[in-house]
């Protein structure tokens, strides 16, 4: 059963449509004075004006032919031609069942669903990830679940840092430390021990060490670009001592991550595409878009209408190095190539400070022949700032690495569950862990979900971290809530059964039940978490005003108790399924 603003757009539009008028005017969506109407239609305005006629008069003819229709109870007209509708009892009740019932509870399945892979999570090898990579992770992974969700065939890949001067960095400051490691033999070209010569606390210490001598100091900055270019060359030794920093990251970068509730189809990198290099650039030639420029090659994609001295791509360095702008684009080509379904459309969840980056690598794949640039999209976002307003940094002006946020996260959480005294005594240690686990993701996720993706917003634990107000705990809260009241139900032997629809309370919250599939849709064709989060909430301040409206458990009569308990069940099916899609998981006690 589809939703209620879709069976009322479609029933206006062919009202709209019965008097000679395009059916678009018949788009019917939730009313903004919900104690006048359910939904509302404003189309009669315009469709008269189109047509030379009096709104009130067009308006008054679709209400006519609205009359009777089996989801409407009442239909007026009001102001200039605005069409009041209210829907009748049934129809509500018939939805509130569809939620409970069906396995999407209450959304239905795009008809335009894709093939689509998204690139998001994006940390580098060695440098400790930065809030910007928790935006991407949480952003990303979201869309993930609701694409798939909604029946896209999605793929994600996190796209590893892994081919610049960062490893360079690496390579010499451990050849400073242990000139001795095999790895740095010239002569010798394999086999390499399988075990790692570093950790990953190493790799903590050495990156920054080495990047703060290479900012002082301009020859021991030249030995990393000059170690850099020797990796990407082939250098076996330094291939070795790559992937063993590449695995070495990977299993700490899966820690954040879980903990994050983040995860990924494909553990790809940058260097997996180093084999194609040559292959991209002599696409480039073959094509007569690379330029030689100083001992560079480069591609124009400048166009028409940019601003001045728009920078051209770098395919390869003086140095005869390629940096970011190839290996995305033989990530894509690979992409094309490798992928089977293939693919509809890429998706990058990224920082809106890479936006030119993007936009260069989008045009020349494009102009190249790799994939259609209309079906590159940059999902970008805003920063994450302190109390400031500027750039969230450490106090000693470093990027917070992702791991401190996540204990700091758990620290404030436990403080919060603790202060509020709300665990069942009878609640032992690891479930208590769990639970400060599920609230500290609760709050980082749509601490950073509902704001709109393209705004910047102020880290703030302590608010994220709070029971009450538009936050993750609250909403975990509201979900328990409804878990251990059916719980007790039922200890009491009180079953749900039919939902019946009455009371007004009853009417506002299935109303809330039926935007979920609206929310999603919007959710996914405008990439924006956000638009989810408020559903979520709104659905949970819909509960919390039929809690306090009516007895549940305790209610007299038989018949309304087991309606009352349906429509909890209708409700946590939702909420725990749209919490799901924000990453976000539910104790079953708290
Ligand atoms: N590693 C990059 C960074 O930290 C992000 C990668 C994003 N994805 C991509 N295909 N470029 O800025």
């Amino acid at each position: 059963m589809g939703d209620l603003a879709g069976t009322l757009s479609a029933a206006c539009g062919e009202a709209f449509e019965a008097i000679g008028l395009d059916r678009k005017w018949g788009a019917v969506r939730r009313s903004d004075r919900p104690e006048l109407a359910d939904f509302q239609c404003n189309g009669a305005m315009g469709g008269a004006k189109s047509a030379g006629r009096v709104p009130r008069d067009v308006a008054a003819e679709v209400a006519g032919r609205l009359a009777g229709h089996e989801a409407i109870a009442s239909c007026e007209v009001a102001g200039p031609g605005f069409l009041n509708i209210r829907v009748t009892d049934a129809v509500l009740t018939a939805r509130a069942e569809a939620v409970r019932s069906e396995e999407m509870a209450g959304a239905e399945k795009a008809l335009d669903a894709e093939r689509v892979l998204i690139d998001f999570g994006g940390p580098n090898v060695a440098k400790p990830m930065h809030v910007g990579h928790l935006r991407s992770a949480v952003i990303g992974d979201t869309l993930q679940r609701v694409l798939k969700f909604l029946g896209d065939d999605t793929v994600s890949d996190t796209h590893l840092g892994d081919w610049g001067l960062q490893m360079g960095h690496l390579v010499t400051e451990l050849y400073d430390e242990q000139p001795d490691l095999i790895y740095f033999d010239a002569d010798y070209t394999g086999p390499y021990p399988e075990e790692p010569p570093v950790t990953i606390d190493d790799l903590g210490r050495l990156y920054p060490q080495a990047s703060n001598k290479a900012k002082a100091d301009p020859a021991r900055n030249e030995r990393s670009q000059l170690a850099t270019a020797e990796l990407q060359a082939g250098r076996p030794g330094y291939r070795a001592l790559l992937k063993h920093f590449i695995d070495v990251s990977v299993a700490a970068l899966k820690q954040d991550y879980a903990f994050l509730n983040v995860s990924f189809d494909m553990w790809k990198g940058e260097s997996d595409v180093a084999h194609l290099i040559d292959a991209v650039v002599e696409d480039f030639r073959a094509r007569g878009l690379a330029e030689e420029d100083d001992g560079a090659v480069i591609v124009r994609v400048e166009r028409e209408g940019d601003k001045k001295d728009y920078p051209p791509l770098m395919l390869v360095n003086s140095r005869g190095g390629t940096g970011y702008h190839t290996t995305d684009l033989a990530t894509i080509k690979e992409r094309v190539e490798e992928l089977r379904p293939p693919l509809d459309r890429m998706l990058y969840v990224v920082d809106y400070g890479q936006a030119l980056h993007f936009e260069q690598v989008f045009r020349a794949a494009g102009m190249v022949g790799y994939f259609p640039e209309e079906r590159l999209e940059h999902i970008q976002f805003g920063t994450v700032n302190g109390p400031d307003g500027k750039r969230l940094r450490t106090r000693d002006g470093g990027n917070f690495a992702l791991a401190d946020l996540n204990a700091m996260a758990l620290e404030e959480a436990e403080k919060k569950i603790i202060e509020g005294g709300r665990l069942p005594e009878d609640m032992g240690q690891d479930e208590r862990d769990a639970v400060a686990a599920a609230v500290a993701l609760a709050a980082l996720r749509f601490a950073d979900l509902q704001n709109t993706r393209t705004t910047n917003y102020v880290f703030d634990l302590d608010r994220f971290t709070s029971f009450e107000g538009k936050t993750g705990p609250y909403l975990l809260y509201a979900a328990v809530r409804i878990k251990s009241l059916l719980r007790r139900a039922a200890e009491e032997g009180h079953a749900p059964g039919p939902i019946r629809v009455e009371s007004d309370a009853e009417r506002a919250l299935v109303l809330a039940l039926d935007g979920f599939g609206h929310a999603l849709t919007g959710t996914r064709e405008k990439r924006m978490p956000h638009i989810l989060c408020e559903h979520v909430y709104n659905l949970a301040q819909a509960f919390s005003a039929f809690y306090g409206a009516h007895p549940i458990a305790a209610e007299k009569d038989a018949e309304t108790r087991a309606s009352r308990l349906g429509l909890c069940e209708a409700v946590l099916k939702q909420l725990e399924t749209g919490l799901d899609l924000l990453g976000i998981r539910v104790p079953e006690r708290m």
